[in-house]
């Protein structure tokens, strides 16, 4: 599927709920409200729109949330979509997770042909991560680290870098992923969704900390790219690569390759602008496969040359109104 800026568009990536387990600082308030759990579409509506996605031409499926895991038989559509691979587009099916559940589905995840995860891990220090993921348990989700390792599953971590909260750490997180095998993407805050705090206060601007991970690493510029907004170094020391995603940035918007489902049928063409093309209606009006791919064609052609984040001290309401959880990123 091209767009209107010749971009192929072949990466889809779902959010199955908007729940979470974990309240992260940066992400939620702590009395986040959800959706009502009948806006949602169920698995098998999820799984039907997925289908005709891949009809369209998506090659590569990532699952989010809000925490996937959390949505109760997510494995049911994970089997059902890891059936096509290799039998439709579809060549890959990842996930984006907090790992708090993961010790528990990482067999039922590589039985089900995926391969690579990535798991959000702000900080190694236990207390630190109960204060930012304000309800999480860093050992259970080193534990599904282990898990998802001992199942074959190649992991990417992500860090939300955060001035004055973790970045006295980030070198020492990614000398951890880097000596287990792991790649590590450092993230900035992005201005989605009120929060109790003010996400300004925390900012850190990657392309500044560069810098500083260069005193503590050789890096060397990689040519290695995902069609993300991610830039990757590697460091010379430990071989593994460091990924830096500058959303704030719009250099990556030429050869952005995604579009965004959410839980309830809504499609983002940009994770930084507001503008959606509701599908649930259409699903629950019975519509046909046609109407179906017709609309998604359309959307496509909808989809914004670039994104419109700011986040600065004179800027503090949230560029886009809706949370992360509910794209998933
Ligand atoms: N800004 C930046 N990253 C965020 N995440 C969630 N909310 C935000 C935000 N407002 C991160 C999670 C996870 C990834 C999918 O996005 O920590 O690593
Ligand atoms: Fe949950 Fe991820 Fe948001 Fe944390 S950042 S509250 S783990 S959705």
């Amino acid at each position: 599927m091209l767009d209107p800026f010749n971009r192929d568009i072949n990466y889809l990536r779902i959010s199955v709920t908007d729940r979470c387990d974990f309240r992260c600082v940066y992400c939620m308030s702590e009395n986040m409200t959800f959706l009502p759990k009948a806006n949602l579409l169920t698995l098998e509506e999820l799984y039907r729109l997925a289908s005709l996605f891949i009809e369209c031409g998506i090659r590569k499926i990532r699952l989010t949330g809000g925490e996937p895991l959390v949505r109760k038989n997510l494995i049911w559509l994970i089997e059902k979509l890891s059936q096509k691979i290799g039998k439709s587009n579809l060549e890959e099916i990842t996930m984006t997770t907090n790992g708090s559940q993961l010790a528990g589905f990482a067999t039922d995840l590589a039985n089900n042909k995926i391969k690579r995860i990535n798991i959000s891990i702000d900080t190694l220090d236990g207390e630190l991560f109960k204060k930012i993921t304000r309800w999480g348990d860093l050992s259970k989700v080193l534990d599904g680290v282990k898990a998802a390792q001992d199942a074959g599953i190649r992991i990417k971590i992500n860090t939300v870098a955060l001035k004055g909260i973790n970045d006295h750490e980030i070198p020492s997180i990614i000398r951890w992923a880097h000596s287990n095998g792991m790649d590590i993407t450092l993230i900035e805050t992005m201005p989605m969704g009120d929060i109790d705090g003010d996400r300004t206060e925390n900012y850190l601007p990657l392309m500044d900390y560069v810098k500083v991970l260069e005193k503590e690493f050789t890096l060397t510029g990689s040519d290695y790219h995902t069609g993300g907004p991610s830039r990757y170094y590697t460091a010379n020391e430990t071989g593994g690569k460091i990924g830096l995603i500058t959303p704030l940035s719009h250099n990556f918007c030429a050869d952005c390759n995604r579009v965004r489902v959410t839980c309830t049928g809504k499609m983002y063409m940009c994770l930084g602008q507001d503008d959606a093309v509701d599908f649930n209606k259409l699903m629950r009006d019975n519509a046909s496969d046609d109407s179906i791919i017709q609309l998604i064609h359309r959307s496509i052609s909808l989809k914004p040359k670039s994104h419109d984040f700011k986040i600065d001290k004179y800027n503090n309401t949230p560029a886009v109104a809706r949370h992360m959880s509910v794209t998933g990123g």
